[in-house]
């Protein structure tokens, strides 16, 4: 029985739900191994829409053991207000398990992730002001909090006064701020470990111990690879690794008990925030994209940046991730196009690029050289068989998987739940 990794192809927001929804019936545990509630995922059970940030999509699945592993940075506050949420619909998350070991994200976290932004001015990241650079960059420093420090509160003192010494120096004299106190900070974690204590647990042995009685567990990756902090466009990304590597270092199961590495790849390209994003379209081919997808944040509202699909990025992803399969979504958007441009490789400067160019200037300045496809209008909704898509929109996908590294093993086809065209087992 297999560990089965789920990341995100490109910028994030690809639609990890449907992957999900098809490993559903035969997974055990799900797990958070990166990042914090700077994700946003909308899950559908039945008539319910449930919109979950922190907590990962195993909350709504009766059988299913939901997993905080230490690499994630958890705002408590975020995730008591979740778990009440579910609560007051009549969800049952006494399932829930959180590492010890996973960082906590705090007041002062939040505050200097939006005065920091604020500061940067045109270097901006536009990140989700939740605190998780911080938080990660405190871990880094080793001045974070762990959530096994909030049961020891002399522990847990002498850490927030480590931790803001420096801080409120930076915050009074640089930033103009208030300092911030001590026993407010402390306070506010004691107030929540009362709740907590029952949910903590070594995260790390009981998914080795799970693995090694034949459960199947699935490593859900937040964010996507090109925001992960080492691979992805640096420093337009999130601070932690979105990639599958992170599956390992971020739950403490052993990279080589992973099985399968399954990326969800959107039939197009989208982003939030800053940085580098070569085929972003800014006519009404990107509002096309825009409005037929409904690509607005689900964290923060904000309106995704849309562009066609980059075959080089799917490659890339393939190769740092170790792609096994992929998950191509909403394909359903590109309906009603005449001709839908793939970008093949990338012009820098007079010079073809295959690959993502490794210097940040070099892909700041790509230039996509696309390729065309012929489009189709009929509404594919309805199609569950790879045989019944109209002939181009076959074309279409046999094109991007030729190009992108590793095979695509279902297509995401609508909204629903059951839109859905599988090609291959995902777990074979
Ligand atoms: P942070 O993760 O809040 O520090 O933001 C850093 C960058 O990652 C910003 O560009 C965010 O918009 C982006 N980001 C963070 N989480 C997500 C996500 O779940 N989907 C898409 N973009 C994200």
């Amino acid at each position: 029985m297999p560990a089965i990794v789920l990341i995100g192809a490109q910028w994030g927001d690809e639609g990890k739900g449907k992957a999900t929804d098809l490993l559903g019936p035969r997974v055990d545990y799900v797990v958070k191994f990166n990042g914090g509630n700077n994700a946003g995922h909308t899950v559908v059970v039945g008539d319910e829409k449930y919109a979950l940030h922190l907590l990962p999509s195993g909350i709504l699945a009766p059988n299913v053991i939901p997993v905080i592993s230490n690499g994630v940075v958890v705002d408590i506050e975020v995730l008591f207000d979740e778990l009440d949420a579910l609560i007051e619909r009549g969800v049952d998350v006494s399932r829930l398990i959180v590492s010890a070991n996973a960082h906590v994200i705090t007041q002062y976290h939040r505050t200097l992730d939006r005065v920091t932004e604020r500061f940067l001015g045109k270097r901006q990241i536009g990140t989700t002001g939740r605190g998780i650079g911080p938080a990660y960059a405190d871990k880094i420093n080793r001045v974070g909090i762990r959530i096994q420090d909030l049961f020891d509160e002399n522990i847990l003192r002498q850490k927030v006064e480590g931790a803001l010494h420096q801080k409120n120096h930076m915050l009074v004299k640089v930033y103009n701020r208030r300092a911030i106190l001590v026993d407010e900070i402390v306070d506010d974690l004691l107030s929540y470990s009362e709740r907590l204590k029952p949910m903590v647990a070594d995260t790390a042995l009981v998914l080795s111990q799970a693995l090694d009685a034949g459960k199947t567990v699935l490593f859900e990756g937040g964010q996507a690879t090109m925001l992960d902090v080492d691979h992805g466009t640096y420093p337009f990304v999130t601070s932690s690794n979105a990639t599958s590597g992170g599956a390992a270092t971020g739950s403490g199961v052993a990279p080589n008990r992973i099985d399968r590495v399954i990326a969800v790849v959107k039939a197009y390209t989208t982003r939030v925030g800053a940085g580098p994003f070569p085929t972003e379209l800014f006519d009404a081919s990107g509002d096309f994209l825009r409005d037929n997808g409904f690509e607005f944040g689900t964290t923060t509202g904000r309106p995704r940046r849309c562009g066609w699909y980059d075959a080089p990025i799917a490659r890339y992803t393939a190769r740092i991730n170790g792609v096994t399969d992929f998950v191509l979504t909403k394909l359903d958007v590109l309906t009603g196009l005449e001709t839908i441009p793939v970008c093949v490789a990338y012009d820098v400067d007079g010079e073809r690029h295959d690959e993502v160019p490794v210097s940040q200037s070099d892909f700041h300045h790509a230039i996509p050289i696309y390729e065309e496809f012929p489009g189709w209008d009929e509404d594919i909704t309805g199609v569950r068989e790879f045989d019944d898509l109209p002939k181009n929109a076959r074309d279409y996908v046999l094109a991007v998987e030729a190009m992108s590294g590793s095979r695509i093993s279902a297509i995401g086809v609508g909204a629903d739940r059951e839109a859905i065209v599988v090609r291959h087992d995902l777990l074979d």
